[in-house]
């Protein structure tokens, strides 16, 4: 680990390194390259996911402040807030939330979880995901505050959508250290990457592991494939969190869009609307690898990387790791699209 990130206020919520293993059969359906895939989604937190090496420095930081509650918003089968409510409890904190409604507030998935957490949860009639840094979600989640601490809570409050909160550099500092992790363990299993394929959501996992990457001389390239955000709007998310990010780790490390890789094709029809290659990716990697992805981020990322294969964007030769952050719960209240 970085001995700057090794000072920063942290909380052990995970099992580390998740372990990286090799898709085979996968690949071989695809005729080539050859893939690995790191399993973040055995991360030991909730059901798994990108967001527990997010949450042992940004609440561990929120833990060392005194706050007894954490608040935050997101869709309402966020991967995010579940995992964040897993650890909140897990540390003897209260979780609440603010979902923004979507299309699967049935207590299943993620939802059903929170059930079983307790967590506090309020539904506000808005879809859109890009609205959850809005004023409507940043004023709810401000009275969801006052209201805890009329019940003698001390929340703190942490955003989605906006890289440069305190929860979210230190977010992405636990994805410089994933990076420090994948290449360690590429040196020990005697792999050589050239590329490194995840889902960009927010921008903040591809921000730190950018970081990482490039701090610590990876020779891989990175692909994000943005599963909500066009292109411009994702690579400028990335680069606001990577510059955050650097700033306070004091690395140094700068970047700029033309590095970055985020093609926005495989978005479909919105955040959280299944894609028909996202659902046969799902199944492809399920029948072939034994390993479940989920259907709002890595499913499509997968769906990315198989098209950026047939269109010939790999050498056979070529050594891939797709990154599994996880998800998998929300499979559940997918599955009426997925047995369609
Ligand atoms: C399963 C999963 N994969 C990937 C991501 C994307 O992470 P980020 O928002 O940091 O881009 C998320 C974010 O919610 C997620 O839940």
């Amino acid at each position: 680990m970085l001995a700057i990130i090794e000072k920063l206020p942290r909380i052990n919520l995970g099992l580390y390194p998740t372990p990286l293993v090799e898709a085979p059969h996968l690949s071989s359906v695809l005729g080539g390259p050859r893939i690995f895939i790191k399993r973040d989604d055995l991360s030991g937190l909730a059901l798994g996911g990108n967001k527990c090496r997010k949450l042992e420095f940004a609440l561990g930081k929120a833990k060392e402040e005194g706050n007894t509650a954490v608040i935050s918003a997101a869709s309402s089968q966020s991967n995010w807030c579940l995992q964040l409510a897993t650890a909140a409890r897990k540390v003897g904190m209260k979780p609440a939330f603010i979902f923004l409604k979507g299309t699967h507030t049935e207590s299943q998935g993620n939802l059903l979880l929170h059930n079983i957490l307790d967590s506090t949860f309020k539904i506000l009639e808005i879809s859109d995901m890009r609205e959850r840094a809005g004023t409507a979600v940043t004023e709810a989640m401000n009275t969801l505050a006052e209201d805890m601490r009329a019940e003698g809570y001390s929340p703190c409050i942490m955003p989605t959508g906006t890289p440069t909160a305190p929860s979210a550099i230190l977010g992405s500092a636990g994805w410089v250290n994933a990076a420090d992790e994948l290449i360690s363990q590429l040196e020990q299993q005697h792999i050589e990457a050239q590329y490194v394929v995840l889902a960009n959501g927010g921008g903040g996992t591809q921000a730190g592991l950018e970081l990482g990457s490039k701090y610590l001389k990876a020779s891989y390239k990175i692909i994000g494939i943005s599963i909500l955000s066009s292109t411009t709007d994702a690579k400028s998310s990335v680069l606001e969190s990577f510059h955050a990010t650097s700033k306070f780790l004091n690395l140094g490390t700068a970047i700029t869009a033309n590095e970055l890789d985020i093609p926005d094709i495989y978005v479909g029809d919105g955040y959280g609307i299944p894609t028909r290659e996202g659902i046969d990716a799902i199944k492809l990697v399920a029948q072939t690898e034994g390993i479940f992805l989920d259907p709002v981020y890595t499913g499509k990322a997968m769906a990315g990387l198989i098209d950026l294969i047939r269109k010939g964007r790999f050498k056979p030769t070529d050594t891939v790791v797709f990154i599994h952050t996880g998800g998998t719960p929300a499979l559940f209240a997918y599955h009426k699209e997925l047995t369609r």
